[in-house]
């Protein structure tokens, strides 16, 4: 067996690669919802600010503490110290439930790319929607499709497989989106309303609620404090610019959510279907299809385009998620990666029929069943990986590049690949690192597990299970790990 070197054969498929992985489900669908419901234009500006502040500062350190191991988020963290390996481990661990809930609301989204040709009276797309989701084999089956397309893409490798695919779906993501902008602005009466009451400033929205809910969403958006990033960052080496490439990523990712909801909320309204919920998993899956099914013939080509523009975004988005677990599997266990991608995509498949159940019966349906104190399986999961883990994991990724590295070393070693330029944003990224972000992060992971449990109490079950999960990678890394090599790229065999 002959060692392979891994990595991406260009700066700019790293950047297409990385974009892929932020850009998803939290792009095309959270962010226009949520701007509308928080302040529109208001909401955007903080959320804006949080990318800023908090996304590009988080995203170099990711980027920098993977590339300069070339390895795992273990072998990664110990570099920095060794007791901070676990730290990596959930960075593994988070990836792994992410994909079992995400690979179903991916299967989701195939089924209603291809069910957009068949016609649905507007009135009936509710229904449609219960009966899909508490069927019992079609959304499992839809969920395995999906895993297995991106599984399949991830068997091809870094450079053939993620690489090559990501330069050509992104791209074409980006012509849709485009498309269905144009298309969509042009549908004559409601088009302003519909503008208006997604990005209408209303500054008085804004509360300590509502930047919280921009910051998981910026975290969630970006994929930070999932491991992804820093992944993705270990197969790159010097010729990347690592200041230049976040920068472009943040941009990418901030303009296609913004661009999303210049099709969803114009056509709603357009379609007059305003007085639908205009949130969550209906506005997906029952409001969208029925504007879609009002349009006519060209509801069918529009409906398609969409869910098949969501799909591929959602499909990126895993790739970069099971490649976290998949690169782990490689170099811990020195297996193939067919062996390495292909267990974790079948662990996720197992565990995200109870998920589906749980969605459909008790989340969507809500005819009881499934759920975890009160939440469907998908809900709580997404709770624990957005509200506390990627929080968590994002601010120790800033501890370590600011004081675990130190900050002025961090930035030297940026800069020594010849490439990175920091510029005048070096002493800022210094002081943001160290103090700012961090800070930031903390104070608004605070309240707002504070403000949850506040509204529903049964929300300390959800803090519970987080740390419980933050124990248990302690344990296992510090029983298991700590001593043992975990390997780095160069560990990857043909
Ligand atoms: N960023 C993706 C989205 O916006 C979700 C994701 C998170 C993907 C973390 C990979 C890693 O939907």
């Amino acid at each position: 067996m002959k060692k392979k070197s891994v990595g991406f054969a260009s700066g700019i498929g790293f950047i297409l690669a990385a974009a892929g992985s932020a850009v998803g489900l939290g792009n095309l669908w959270a962010f226009p919802y949520k701007t509308s419901a928080n302040g529109g234009a208001a909401f955007v500006l903080m959320y804006i600010i949080c990318v800023l502040f908090i996304g590009v500062v988080a995203m170099i350190s990711e980027i920098f503490i993977g590339r300069r191991a070339q390895a795992n988020p273990i072998t990664a963290y110990k570099k920095a110290n060794k007791n901070m390996g676990f730290f990596g481990l959930i960075l593994i661990a988070v990836p792994f439930i992410i994909t079992c809930y995400y690979g179903v609301l991916g299967g989701y989204t195939l089924r209603f790319a291809i069910s957009s040709f068949s016609s649905v009276d507007a009135s009936m797309v509710g229904s449609d929607l219960i009966a899909f989701s508490t069927n019992r084999i079609i959304p499992v089956v839809c969920t395995f499709i999906f895993i297995s397309i991106s599984a399949f893409i991830i068997l091809g490798g870094v450079k053939d497989g993620i690489e090559k695919s990501s330069k050509i779906l992104m791209p074409s993501l980006f012509v849709i989106l485009i498309f269905l902008v144009i298309y969509c602005l042009n549908l004559g009466d409601g088009v302003v309303e519909g503008l208006k009451y997604y990005l209408y400033p209303d500054f008085s929205q804004i509360s300590f609620r509502s930047v919280l809910v921009a910051m998981g969403q910026a975290f969630f958006s970006l994929s930070l404090g999932m491991g992804a990033m820093m992944v993705y960052g270990s197969y790159t080496g010097k010729e990347i610019n690592i200041l230049k490439s976040t920068a472009m990523i943040c941009i990418f990712d901030t303009l296609v959510a913004l661009l999303a909801g210049l099709t969803i909320f114009p056509a709603v309204f357009a379609m007059d279907l305003q007085d639908s919920r205009l949130s969550g998993i209906v506005l997906m899956f029952v409001t969208l299809p029925a504007v879609f099914s009002k349009m006519g013939f060209m509801g069918k080509i529009i409906g398609f385009l969409f869910f098949f523009m969501v799909a591929i975004a959602a499909i990126t988005s895993v790739i970069s998620l099971l490649e976290v677990v998949t690169q782990f599997f490689i170099q811990k266990f020195k297996i193939s990666r067919k062996k390495a991608a292909m267990i974790p995509a079948m662990l996720c498949l197992v565990i995200s029929i109870p998920i589906a159940y749980s969605l459909g019966d008790f989340g969507i349906a809500e005819v009881g069943g499934l759920n975890a104190f009160g939440f469907d399986f998908l809900t709580f999961l997404d709770e624990i990986t957005n509200a506390v883990l990627m929080p968590v994991a994002a601010f120790v990724a800033c501890i370590t590049v600011g004081w675990v590295i130190g900050a002025k070393k961090a930035t030297e070693e940026i800069e020594a690949d010849g490439t990175t330029k920091l510029g005048w944003f070096k002493p800022i990224f210094q002081i943001m690192v160290c103090y700012i972000t961090p800070l930031f992060i903390l104070i608004v992971e605070i309240m707002g597990i504070y403000t949850s449990v506040k509204a529903n109490p049964n929300y300390w079950w959800i803090v519970g299970f987080a740390y419980g999960l933050i124990a248990l990678c302690a344990i296992v890394y510090f029983a298991f790990l700590k001593n043992k090599n975990t390997g780095t790229n160069a560990d990857e065999i043909d």
